[in-house]
C-alpha cells in the first residue's frame, strides 16, 4: 500500500450515446470493488465517475431526436446513474463535462498553454473519424479503414489548433521506463512503448464550430471549439478541485488508479501524460487497462447489437451475484467472454454450492443444536488450528491482492477459505457428532461461523447486500477488527438471514448421445508434423461440476492463461468436483468445440488411465496456467 493515506479512483466518463451495457458496468463495479476495500482497510477513498458529452456523436444523436444536445444529455445521463444506483455503486462524485465548473477550467488550462506556447496554429489535412472523433495518419488506417470501425474516414482540411505533443516523446519514454507501475499491465506497457518508437505528432486539439459547435470554446478563438478528449481527460482532475479547490485538489490528486479498457490506452497513456507535464501536473500513479468483455469472440458493443444489459441480469439474479460473477470472471488485463451458462456455472458452484451452503450448514445446525446461541471453542485439535491459521493470514492475502488490483487472487482466497472450511466440516462431521459430544461439535461449529463471519467481511466489497444480512447476523466483539480471527462472542444469538443464494436450476437441454469412445488400437506411428499441429497447455479448474444424467461426465471451467474455457471432462467417477477444482492440468488447447451432452467442450483434459484406475496430468511444480506444454 502507498504512504498516502488517501485513495483516488477514476473510470473512464461514458459517452452519453449508449445506454450503459455489462462492459461499462465492469469498469465501474471495478472501481466500486477496489474503492469498497480501500476505505474498509482505513483509507480515506475517493470514486469519480461520469459523462463524456461533447463531441459530434452526441451532437448527431440529438440532431436525430430534434432536441438541443444538452437536452439529449439530460436524458441519457439517467440511464448511467439509473443502473449505478441498481448495481450498488457508491462514487464520491459523478462528473458531467458539460457542467460549468468542468468547463471553466478546461478554459482556463487552454488559455494557460496557448499563453506559454504549447499550443499553436496551423494548416492541417488528415483522415478524421466521426465515431472515434479523431484524425488518423495513413499509417493509422487499415485498408484505408478506420481500424476501430472499419469504415472508411472523411479526408478534411482546414485550420487548426495543435499541442505540441511531439517534444515529449522522449520525456515520456523514459517516464514509462523509470516509472514501472505507470502503466498495466506490462502488455499494454509494452503496446505503448512500441507506439512510441514511431515518431509521435502533434495533437491537433480544435474543432471549427462550422463543423461542430457542441463542445468548450476555445477561450482565444471563438470560431473553434476543443476536441473532445481534450476536455473529456481533464474531468480527472477538474473533478476533485483543480482549479476550484486547491486543498481538495491536493488531498487527492495524483489519482492511484485510472481504470480504463484496452481500446483508450493511447488517449489516456499519450495524450494525458503529456496534456499534465504541459500543464505542469504530475502524472497519475497507474493507468490500468483491462479486456473486454466479449460475445461469441466478438467485442460487446452497440454497433454489434450484442449487448447484454447489467439491469436484465439483475433481474434475473441479484446484484451480489453479478457484481461476483464480473469481478470473478476476467482476468484484469485479459478479455473475457459473456455466456449466461458460464455465468450460471460461477454462481451455483461458488456461491450457492461453497458460500451459501456454508452459510446455511453453520446456522442451521446451530439453531437446531445451540438454541440458536453461538458455541464456544474450547479445545482446538489440528484440524481447527488449520482453519484457524488459514483465517488469521487472509484478511493480509486479501489486502495484498487488492492493493496490486488483483481482485481475481482475493476472490480466489475468499473461495479458497470457505471450501476449506466445508471440507472441514466434511472430516468433523458436526451434524454426527452432535448426537455424542456435544462440546467438541461448539468448538467445530465456533470455528465454522467465525470462519464464514470473517469470509462475509472480505466479500463484503464485493457483494455488499448479502454480505451486510450477513454480517449483521454475527455478534462480535468489535465491529472495528472485522478482518481478526476471534471476533465472535459466544454465547450470544446468531440473528437470522435468508437464503445467500438459491440455486439456479438450469433450463433443461436436449440431451445429446455421448461421445463415441475410441476403441483401444494398437499404436499407429504419427508423423512429427502431425504432433505439432496439437496445442497443449496448462490450465487451473476454476469451478467444476456434476452433470444431471450424465454420471460420468464434469462440466468444468478452466483458466487457461489468456483467457476461460468450459470443458467437458469424463472424469465424474474418478474426481469429485471439489477435488479437481484448483488443480493446474493439461488441456489439448486447439481442438474444435464440441457439443456433449448439450453442453460446449472447448478442448480436453489429459489423463492417463489403467483398466479401471484413471488420473489427469498435473505439472510437477507450480506454473502459470496457460503454459505451453511441448
Ligand atoms: N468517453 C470515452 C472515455 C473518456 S475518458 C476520459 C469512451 N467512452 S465509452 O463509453 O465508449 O467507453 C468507456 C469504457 O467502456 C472504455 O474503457 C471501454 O473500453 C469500455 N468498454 C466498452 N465496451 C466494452 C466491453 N465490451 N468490455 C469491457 N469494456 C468495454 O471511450
Amino acid at each position: 500500500m502507498s504512504s498516502k493515506n488517501s485513495f483516488y479512483v477514476t473510470t473512464p466518463i461514458y459517452y452519453v450515446n449508449d445506454k450503459p451495457h455489462i462492459g461499462h458496468a465492469y469498469t465501474t463495479i471495478l472501481a466500486d470493488v477496489v474503492t469498497r476495500y480501500q476505505r474498509e482497510f482505513g483509507r480515506e477513498t475517493f470514486f469519480l465517475t461520469g459523462t463524456d458529452e461533447h463531441g459530434q456523436k452526441v451532437q448527431q444523436s440529438a440532431d436525430q431526436r430534434g432536441i438541443s444536445p444538452q437536452e439529449h444529455c439530460d436524458d441519457m445521463v439517467v440511464h448511467f446513474k439509473d443502473a449505478w444506483e441498481k448495481l450498488n455503486i457508491r462514487y464520491d462524485k459523478f462528473i458531467r463535462t458539460t457542467e460549468v465548473f468542468h468547463k471553466k477550467a478546461v478554459q482556463e488550462v487552454l488559455q494557460d498553454l496557448w499563453q506559454k506556447g504549447e499550443i499553436y496554429e496551423n494548416e492541417y489535412g488528415g483522415f478524421y473519424c466521426v465515431g472515434c472523433e479523431r484524425f488518423y495518419t495513413e499509417k493509422e488506417l487499415e485498408n484505408g479503414n478506420c481500424p476501430q470501425h472499419q469504415k472508411p474516414p472523411e479526408y478534411i482540411k482546414e485550420k487548426n489548433y495543435f499541442f505540441k505533443m511531439s517534444k515529449y516523446q522522449e520525456w515520456l519514454v523514459r517516464y514509462i521506463h523509470e516509472n514501472p507501475d505507470f502503466i498495466r499491465p506490462e502488455h499494454r506497457k509494452n503496446e505503448v512503448l512500441g507506439f512510441l518508437k514511431q515518431p509521435l505528432e502533434d495533437l491537433c486539439i480544435s474543432r471549427p464550430k462550422s463543423r461542430l459547435s457542441w463542445g468548450v470554446e476555445l477561450p482565444f478563438d471563438t470560431d473553434y471549439v476543443t476536441y473532445v478528449w481534450f476536455d473529456a481527460l481533464l474531468n480527472y482532475v477538474t473533478g476533485v478541485g483543480y482549479r476550484q479547490n486547491e486543498q481538495d485538489f491536493k488531498k487527492w490528486w495524483p489519482a492511484d488508479y485510472h481504470l480504463i479498457g484496452k481500446d483508450i490506452v493511447t488517449t489516456h497513456c499519450v495524450y494525458w501524460p503529456t496534456m499534465l507535464q504541459a500543464a505542469g501536473i504530475p502524472l497519475p500513479k497507474t493507468i490500468f487497462a483491462h479486456g473486454w468483455w466479449m460475445m461469441d469472440k466478438a467485442k460487446m458493443s452497440k454497433s454489434l447489437k450484442n449487448i447484454v444489459s447489467p439491469l436484465d441480469l439483475i433481474g434475473s439474479y441479484g446484484v451480489d451475484a453479478v457484481r461476483y460473477y464480473l469481478i470473478r470472471d476476467m482476468m484484469l488485463g485479459n478479455d473475457a467472454n459473456f455466456t449466461e451458462e458460464l455465468f450460471i456455472t460461477r454462481y451455483n458452484s461458488e456461491l450457492a454450492n461453497d458460500f451459501g451452503n456454508l452459510a446455511n450448514r453453520v446456522s442451521t445446525l446451530i439453531r437446531k443444536n445451540y438454541d440458536n446461541k453461538i458455541p464456544v471453542l474450547t479445545d482446538p485439535q489440528d484440524e481447527e488450528n488449520k482453519i484457524i491459521s488459514l483465517g488469521r493470514a487472509l484478511g493480509a492475502t486479501v489486502q495484498k491482492h487488492v492493493d496490486n488490483l488483483d481482485l481475481n487472487k482475493a476472490t480466489d482466497a475468499v473461495i479458497d477459505f470457505i471450501r476449506a472450511i466445508n471440507k472441514y466440516l466434511e472430516i468433523r462431521q458436526p451434524w454426527k457428532l452432535v448426537r455424542e459430544d456435544k462440546e467438541k461439535t461448539g468448538t467445530v461449529l465456533y470455528v465454522a461461523a467465525e470462519g464464514l463471519r470473517l469470509a462475509a467481511n472480505l466479500f463484503h466489497p464485493l457483494m455488499p447486500g448479502k454480505c451486510d444480512e450477513l454480517i449483521r447476523a454475527f455478534p462480535v466483539v468489535n465491529p472495528v477488527e472485522k478482518y481478526q480471527w476471534g471476533q465472535l462472542l459466544s454465547g450470544h444469538v446468531l440473528g437470522e438471514f435468508s437464503t445467500l443464494f438459491p440455486r439456479i436450476e438450469a433450463s433443461k437441454k436436449e440431451p445429446m448421445p455421448e461421445p463415441k469412445k475410441s476403441e483401444d488400437k494398437a499404436e499407429d506411428l504419427v508423423d512429427f508434423d502431425d504432433f505439432l499441429k496439437l496445442k497443449f497447455k496448462t490450465a487451473k479448474v476454476l469451478t467444476a461440476e456434476k452433470i444431471e444424467g450424465a454420471d460420468k461426465l464434469l462440466k468444468i471451467t478452466v483458466d487457461a492463461g489468456s483467457e476461460q474455457r468450459q470443458l467437458v471432462a469424463g472424469i465424474a467417477r474418478h474426481y469429485a468436483p471439489e477435488e479437481i477444482v484448483g488443480k493446474n492440468v493439461v488441456i489439448v488447447a486447439n481442438l474444435k468445440p464440441a457439443k456433449i451432452r448439450g453442453i460446449e467442450s472447448q478442448g480436453m483434459i489429459l489423463a492417463a488411465s489403467h483398466k479401471k484406475e484413471l488420473a489427469v496430468l498435473t505439472p510437477d511444480r507450480e506454473i502459470k496456467p496457460g503454459a505451453k506444454v511441448s
